[in-house]
């Protein structure tokens, strides 16, 4: 099992532990996690499951494909260099750890 953790808008802390191939989005609705909605359930179509990296793990993460990039324009507030669509994270064991935050608000 990976351990994600999530940190909401407001600093409360989600610790979750996921099974490698489901995606970080996932692991926030199936532990009913505020401040993810993910509208499109995954598809890169909606940005409402954005979240901020921790910038400790900016460059441990596969890159943004271009779809992902281009919604990241829609979300609110986005940060070049930690916005990221959790949809788009397919956890493997080298996120164990990995921290995540969540915006003020999803759009
Ligand atoms: Fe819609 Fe991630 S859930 S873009």
């Amino acid at each position: 099992m990976v351990k994600i953790i999530y940190i909401e808008h407001g600093g409360r802390p989600h610790e979750v532990e996921l099974s490698p191939g489901k995606t970080v989005m996932e692991g926030a609705r199936d532990n009913a996690i505020p401040g993810i909605e993910a509208d499109c359930g995954g598809a890169c179509a909606c940005s409402t499951c954005h979240v901020y990296v921790d910038t400790a793990w900016v460059d441990r993460l596969p890159p943004r494909k271009e779809l992902e990039d281009d919604m990241l324009d829609f979300a609110h507030e986005p940060d070049t260099a930690t916005s990221r669509l959790s949809c788009q994270l397919k956890v493997t064991e080298a996120f164990d750890g990995l921290i995540v935050r969540m915006p003020e608000r999803q759009i």
